[in-house]
Parts: structure tokens; sequence; C-alpha cells
């Protein structure tokens, strides 16, 4: 009753397009480790992380430490215009692990705003409004990083103030490539960028902004040595390579970054999400020589917050002692692993990802067209079993999947085991009482 009370209250006063999972939405009451609790009185084994941002899990007593001291100086916030300890050592921790020489960073409050930072120098440095981004692309929703946003469903209206050009991205399938083993399509990949720089554009870009597994797309990789290839294209155009690690950074993949997968070393790097454990903080690091090149003055008044900083310092703490990445690549294999052992239908596709980034996708197991409302009904039957996945993907059929980089090995078979009975109910479902019981993981 309260929940739907509350959904009554939220439609009446914000805005439509910002969309809410399940017929009967959820609020979260509390959580512990990688369990929330809903107010409907349920538990529910968590997958979805606050979309990646939830990296340690719930009630983690090293961020309650980071908070509880930081409050207790009662100042939570003093603007960029004061020294901030937490900031520089943040920015120092954060400089030493981009790999970018001698580095420079600038803290934001959220992906976009980092996005439209990496644009906002780009252009500047390279005196260029052409960027050139990847079709399926998801990079925010502030003006310019919706202009790269190569996903129409999310461009949420269509002015831009940048030109763009659209790269292939990772997924072979889009432009009917999937014949191509992985040296032809990447060869194809960097052959269409030569040609887009050659014709497409005017004679000077100012960036490409790629990121390295495409997470709103329905976690799609880019092919191995794809955004290699991509980089050295650009190298000869002195173009610059923005890596867009807001989903992909601090170990998600398996590697600290999700571009050291593919050995570039990006001009700009934005982060967000996972590093504030839910504190909203985002930002660039970048070259120098980009990073400074800005005339004006140029602050953002929650960037770099003292307390989000705090515990973002925490979170890498936690992130390091603990080699989350290592732990992440192990699990995202384990759920692989599980799920393509006991999950046989021709619907659905093997899980697609790296490491705790990951997506099942739904097809019509004849025409190949997108799944969407499968993907949705097993949405909705995982909810009732206990867990909670995202929904999404380029065409809307992927339950996109990535707890948060603490889940134990148990908490994977669990949701595999979930996961695996949510789609063999459907199916025996659609198919009536001739269907064939659904197989169990034990
Ligand atoms: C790759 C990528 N870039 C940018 C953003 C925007 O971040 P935010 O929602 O914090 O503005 C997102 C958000 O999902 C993202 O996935």
């Amino acid at each position: 009753m309260e929940s739907s009370d509350l959904y009554d209250r939220h439609r009446a006063v914000l805005p439509p397009w910002v969309p809410l999972f399940y017929d009967d939405p959820l609020e979260i009451a509390s959580g512990t480790g990688r369990t929330l609790r809903g107010t409907d009185g349920k538990e529910y084994l968590d997958f979805y992380a606050g979309v990646a941002v939830n990296t340690l899990g719930y009630d983690v007593p090293e961020i309650r430490e980071a908070v509880e001291r930081k409050m207790r100086t009662g100042v939570v916030h003093s603007s960029t215009f004061y020294l901030i300890r937490e900031q520089v050592e943040l920015a120092e921790r954060i400089a030493a692990a981009s790999g970018i020489d001698d580095p420079v960073v600038f803290f934001t409050t959220s992906g976009s705003e980092a996005v439209e930072t990496a644009l906002l120098l780009a252009t500047h440095h390279r005196q260029s409004q052409q960027v050139i981004a990847l079709r399926y692309a998801y990079h925010g929703r502030s003006f310019g990083a919706l202009s790269v946003t190569g996903d129409r469903a999310w461009q949420a209206q269509g002015l831009s103030p940048l030109r763009v050009a659209y790269a292939r991205g990772g997924d072979k399938r889009n432009g009917g490539m999937n014949t191509l083993d992985d040296t032809a399509y990447v060869h194809a990949c960097a052959q269409d960028l030569r040609e887009i720089i050659a014709t497409g554009t005017p004679e000077r870009t100012a960036a490409m902004i790629v990121e390295p597994v495409q997470g709103v797309a329905g976690a799609v990789p880019l092919a191995p040595g794809q955004l290699r290839a991509y980089a050295d294209v650009l190298r000869q155009h002195e173009i610059l390579l923005i890596a867009d690690e807001v989903q992909t950074g601090w170990g998600r993949t398996g590697r600290y970054w999700g571009h050291q997968w593919h050995e570039v070393t990006p001009d700009l790097l934005v982060f967000a999400k996972g590093v504030g454990s839910g504190f909203p903080l985002g930002g660039v690091v970048g070259r120098r020589e980009v990073m400074t090149s800005l005339p004006g003055a140029s602050v953002s008044t929650f960037g770099g917050n003292p307390l989000a900083c705090a515990v973002a310092l925490a979170t890498l703490d936690y992130v390091d002692r603990y080699d989350l990445p290592a732990h992440a690549l192990a699990m995202g294999e384990l759920l692989r692993e599980t799920l393509d052992a006991h999950m046989k239908d021709p619907g659905v596709a093997p899980l697609r990802g790296t490491g705790l980034l990951m997506a099942l996708e739904f097809a019509d197991e004849l025409s190949g067209e997108p799944d969407v409302p499968r993907a949705v009904r097993v949405q909705e039957r995982c909810r009732r079993q206990g867990l909670l996945v995202g929904l999404g993907g380029a065409f809307k059929n992927c339950l996109r999947i990535m707890p948060p980089l603490t889940v134990t090995a148990p908490e994977v078979r669990q949701a595999a085991d979930i996961l695996a009975a949510a789609v063999a109910d459907d199916a025996a479902d659609r198919q009536g009482p001739l269907a064939p019981p659904a197989h169990s993981l034990d």
C-alpha cells in the first residue's frame, strides 16, 4: 500500500522521462553486504549496485567510519576556493593510477559533468567542435554529453552543441559484420574511422570519446585490439582520445581501468560512479597540456567536496587492499561458467561483458529480433525470487548484471540459480503444460 502511494506521488511530481523498474516499483529501505531490504519487507540480492555505483556493497564499516570522521569536523563543504586535503590526496592517487604522463585532475559531481569537462577541454585545446563517438554510446544527460550519446532512446532531444560522427562499437552484429573474425573486424573498424576523418568531418577533429566496455548498450566490450587500432589512427591526426571510464573504472572490468585491456593510454580519462560509494563524485584526469589549456576560470561548487573525497579515499583503500579488480574478474568468470553450464535457452545469448560489467541478451530464437518483453518478464521474475538486476541494452532487450565488486562466490551461484530458473520458468509458462520442467543448478 505504502509503496503504491509513493509511486502515485512520484508520478505526480517527478517527470515522466525518469524511468522506474518493475510494475510495482521498489523502494529500498536498508542494506548490508550485497543484500538490500525493500519497504515491501523482502530481501534482495543486489546485482545492479545502484547502476555500478556501490562498489563495496552496503553498510561497509570503512565507509561509515570515513563519513563519521568527516562529520565530526562539522564541515562537509567548504568550496574549492579553499585548500581541501582529501581532494589533493585523492587527486594524487588518481593521477598515479591513471598511467597518464604528467597528469592533472579536476573533480566534478557526476559522470555527465565530467564528460562535459572533457569535451570542454578537448574542443578548446583542439579549437574544433567536431567529436567522434561510438554508436550506441551513453555518456550522460548534459548538453554536450547528450550529443555524443549514440543511442536515440537516451538522447532526450535532438539538438546538439557539437558536431558528432559515430564510429563502430564492439558489437560485430551491427552493420552485419558478424561473419568477420576479430582481426578482420578491427581492421574494418579502423578503416571506417580513417574514412570518417578523411571525408565525414572538418579538417580538425577535437577528440574521440570511447567507453572501453559500452555499459548502457548492454555491456558490449570493444573487440580485442579495437581501441589500440583506433588510438593509432587518432594519433596520426593529433585527435585526443577520451576514455569514458564512468562504468568501467575502479576494477569493475577486472582491470583498474577498462582501457587497460587494450594497452592504450588516453589523453583524458573520465571517471565517476564507483569511486564515491554512493557519494556524488566524478572527474577528469588528463595530460597537463590539455588540462591546463583553458584561458578562463572554471569551478564546480560541489566538485571534489571534502566528504565525497574522504569516502572515495576509503573506497580506493578497500579496492587496493582486497585486490577487487582480480576478484571482479574471478567472480565474473564464475558467473559466466555457471550460467553457460546450466542455461541452455535458444532465446538467450551467452552472458556478455568483462569482469562484473555483464549483460544477458534476449532475442527471438527464429527471427533473431530483440525480445524486449521477455527481458522485462525475466527481470520481474528475478525480483520475485529475490534478485535485483537492471534492464537496458542498445535494443532494450538485456538484463544488466553488475553486482558490488565484493560479491562472494556463494552469492554468484545463488544469482545464477535465480537467473537460470527465471529464464526457464518464463519459457515453460509460454509453452504451456507440455513444457519440460524448469531445471535447477543444484
Ligand atoms: C559511460 C557513462 N558515462 C557517463 C555517464 C553519466 O554519468 P552520470 O549519470 O553520473 O551523470 C554514465 C551513466 O550511466 C555512463 O554510464
